[in-house]
């Protein structure tokens, strides 16, 4: 399709690269948002504790099967969380599993359920060099947690001091540059050579950090990466319709509880599993490019992960509708982000 005039838009079905699902209860809530958009998803590890084996990933992939409503499809792509202590052999289980699609890299600190993470790559290099071998994705969130580096430096400062080092001793790993959010991320993703890859989030190609203080503090914009200025914001816009296959959808879904949002200090994470592919098409749509949505949502992840393309579809209508402002959630509520807003396209 070419036209933004058009009222409708019919894609293959898409698949969510990056996504927080949860456990427990909090997953029965949210599950159900993204299978009924996403056919697939890469599941993220930071439970508490984390998945750290391919067993642990077996059960939790039990669990997100089981807590699946009747009659709906979604195929769960499990990821372990690397640790400092991730043996070699484990990624050799999980690669015959068959239902491990990826290793995460959470740097010791960096974000949400992420102090069992990796406090220094160089003590993972025997591990990454068998996920090389053996072609397991390697998932980066890509800052730096150094306390003394500027917050909206920190994946600037990543792709020198760590991305750039770990890719020239490891030219074979694949790698995909988790949540990119800044101009140096796109164009470093661009031209560098061998297999590397990105997700974008709907909401850095939406907003940029004015978003987060407009009026007053506003948590429901703050994630991490923290959303930067407009200038990044432009260049992801431009990375994700530029059609090429490098940059594709992950949306970093990331519930909690209002209550901890609307906090003294308010946790880190957008939840848009709810409204993701209405987010994407406004974010596409505004810049004429709603031709170059199917690539990045439906087509260039599976090529990536080298798995089939979806053969389903997916229905988008130009129509206004009110996302609601708040949803039930464990003890309380979750808030989407937009919640209570006028969204210009609905998924059918
Ligand atoms: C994520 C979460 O809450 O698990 N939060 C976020 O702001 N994106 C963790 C992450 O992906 O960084
Ligand atoms: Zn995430």
């Amino acid at each position: 399709m070419t036209s933004s005039a058009l009222p409708k838009l019919t894609i293959t079905r898409p698949d969510d690269w990056h996504l927080h699902l949860r456990d427990g209860d909090a997953m029965t809530t949210v599950l159900p948002h993204t299978a009924a958009q996403f056919a697939r998803a890469i599941v993220m590890p930071n439970l508490k504790p984390p998945v750290t084996t391919t067993e642990q990933a077996a059960a939790y992939r039990q669990r997100i099967l089981a807590a699946l409503p009747d009659g709906m499809l979604f195929e769960p792509l499990m990821t372990l969380y690397l640790t400092d202590n991730t043996p070699p052999d484990e990624i050799r289980r999980a690669k015959d599993s068959g239902f491990v699609h990826a290793v995460k890299l959470y740097p010791a600190g960096a974000t949400t359920n992420s102090d069992a993470g990796v406090t220094d790559l160089r003590k993972c290099y025997k591990t990454l060099e068998v996920m090389q071998e053996v072609g397991m994705p390697f998932l980066v969130h890509g800052e730096v947690t150094n306390p003394e580096i500027d917050l909206f430096d920190r994946e600037a400062v990543f792709i020198e001091t760590v991305m750039q080092p770990l890719r020239a001793d490891m030219p074979e790993l694949r790698v995909v540059f988790e949540h990119i959010t800044t101009s140096e991320a796109a164009a470093y993703v661009a031209e560098a050579t061998g297999p590397i890859a990105a997700t974008i989030t709907a909401h850095h190609l939406l907003y940029n950090r004015n978003e987060i203080f407009k009026g007053g503090i506003r948590p429901h914009y703050y994630c991490l990466p923290v959303l930067k200025r407009e200038t990044h914001r432009l260049a992801l816009v431009k990375a994700a319709t530029s059609g090429n296959p490098r940059f594709f959808l992950g949306t970093d879904s990331a519930p909690h509880a209002k209550g901890v949002k609307e906090h003294a200090c308010g946790c880190a994470g957008c939840y848009t599993a709810l409204h993701a592919m209405e987010l994407y098409a406004q974010a596409f749509d505004q810049v004429g490019a709603l031709d170059k949505l199917e690539g990045f949502a439906s087509f260039y992840g599976p090529d990536f992960y080298r798995l089939p393309r979806n053969t389903s579809t997916l229905t988008m209508k130009r129509e206004a509708w009110t996302l609601p402002a708040e949803l039930s959630y464990l003890d309380g509520s979750l808030v989407p982000l937009n919640g209570g807003e006028v969204m210009q396209w609905k998924a059918v």
